[in-house]
């Protein structure tokens, strides 16, 4: 069930594949890389705290200049193209190409002068498996702006206009988390990011552990609707508590005001507020090397997106069992939105080897799916690929 280590796409694929289409070399290569969040989850669009890594598979992109405003995108895995014209981006197309449209579009409307180029795109991040692949592909388009227009490579604003091109042009509401790890993660960490104030704190993984992808096969359903749900509900649970989010509600408040919100939104509110400090626990853990500690905290985090906050499935709650009664592992949770996907374990560095299959034979047992199971290390974020 392991998938190896580093997917087999390299710089020199991508050229490879970049001269096959167009017949030359490429000027660039670029890649963006997918993440994992260890802890925080459905706090970013709360103010909340979040600790995610940058991992190491990425969004490929051999790019070259064009002189006439147009970009073209051709992509290996969807065997597809698709080109629009930069002074006149219309509306989205509900396809693929909307992330780059609207990553455009948002850099436009943010006054950026932008270049054309023709692109080849390869991914090694799993698609729809919670690991972040349209963000990486929208951080992979930013630095292939940058690359080739008169701007600067700035990874908060290039995340900011990601999340607008998510918001306004493709219509998901998500937080900012997953371009911002994406754009700005760091070799050899996990980064705390508040997400009120946009800090990025660096904290190192305990070289004691790794940190394994359990992905279960199953896909999220309904997660659009179902997300926006969630958003709108911990806006009110914020509104009944007389805060502009959750981030300024103290669990003591939240009771008081139990009453007056109701269960469910009591309970959406309860797992975000405890989330939020459950995540500064978790990077002080981590600081301390107190791995225990670390995988304890996620645990808890599980539990209170499965009853509080009610993002997990069948298949998720199997997987993190399974985790857990296989060898080394000090703790594993859902990871992303929920609703499908994958969970991610904390695992002692020397039993991964026995970890994984004893995890994936009991949750095949218990549930007839076949999961995949990914050795992420973290990585930096979205940059030019000068070698391999
Ligand atoms: C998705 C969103 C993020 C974040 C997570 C849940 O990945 O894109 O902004 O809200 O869900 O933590």
């Amino acid at each position: 069930m392991f998938e190896p280590k580093v997917p087999p796409i390299s710089r020199a694929s991508v050229v490879q594949g970049f001269r096959k289409r167009y017949g030359a070399d490429p000027e660039s290569v670029v890649r963006a890389p997918g993440r994992v969040n260890l802890i925080g989850e459905h706090t970013d669009y709360n103010d909340g705290f979040v600790m995610p890594m940058a991992i190491d598979r990425w969004v490929w992109m051999g790019i070259r200049r064009r002189n006439d405003r147009w970009v073209r995108v051709r992509s290996i895995d969807l065997d597809a193209e698709s080109s629009f014209a930069l002074g006149d981006l219309e509306g989205p197309e509900g396809d693929w190409i909307d992330y780059a449209k609207g990553l455009a579009w948002a850099l436009a409307e943010d006054s950026h002068v932008l270049s054309g180029f023709d692109a080849l795109v390869s991914s090694s991040v799993p698609v729809g498996a919670g690991l972040s692949s349209s963000a990486a592909f929208e951080m992979a388009v930013a630095r292939a702006f940058v690359a080739v227009s008169d701007m600067a490579w700035d990874p908060l604003a290039m995340a900011r206009a990601g999340q607008r091109a998510e918001n306004e042009w493709v219509g998901v509401n998500c937080g900012i988390m997953d371009q911002l790890i994406s754009a700005g993660g760091r070799a050899g960490h996990a980064i705390l990011i508040d997400c009120r104030s946009l800090e990025m704190t660096p904290v190192p993984l305990p070289r004691r552990v790794a940190v394994v992808v359990l992905d279960t096969s199953t896909r999220r359903e309904l997660a659009g609707s179902e997300y926006n749900d969630r958003r709108t509900q911990c806006s009110a649970a914020a509104v009944a508590c007389g805060a502009t989010s959750l981030r300024d509600v103290s669990p003591a408040q939240l009771d008081t005001e139990r009453a007056a919100m109701g269960d469910a939104s009591f309970r959406r509110a309860q797992h975000v507020v405890s989330e939020t400090n459950r995540t500064l626990s978790a990077g002080d853990a981590m600081l301390r090397d107190d791995v225990a500690a670390l995988g304890r905290l996620m645990n808890e985090s599980h539990r209170s997106l499965r009853d509080d906050f009610e993002v997990s499935t069948p298949a998720l709650d199997a997987m993190v069992e399974a985790a857990r009664a296989a060898p080394g592992c000090l703790g594993a949770r859902l990871t992303g939105a929920g609703f499908g996907g994958c969970v991610v374990a904390l695992v002692a560095a020397g039993q991964v080897e026995a970890f994984v299959p004893h995890a994936g034979k009991s949750f095949t047992a218990a549930t007839g799916l076949t999961p995949t199971a990914y050795l992420c290390e973290p990585v930096a974020g979205a940059e030019i690929a000068a070698s391999d």
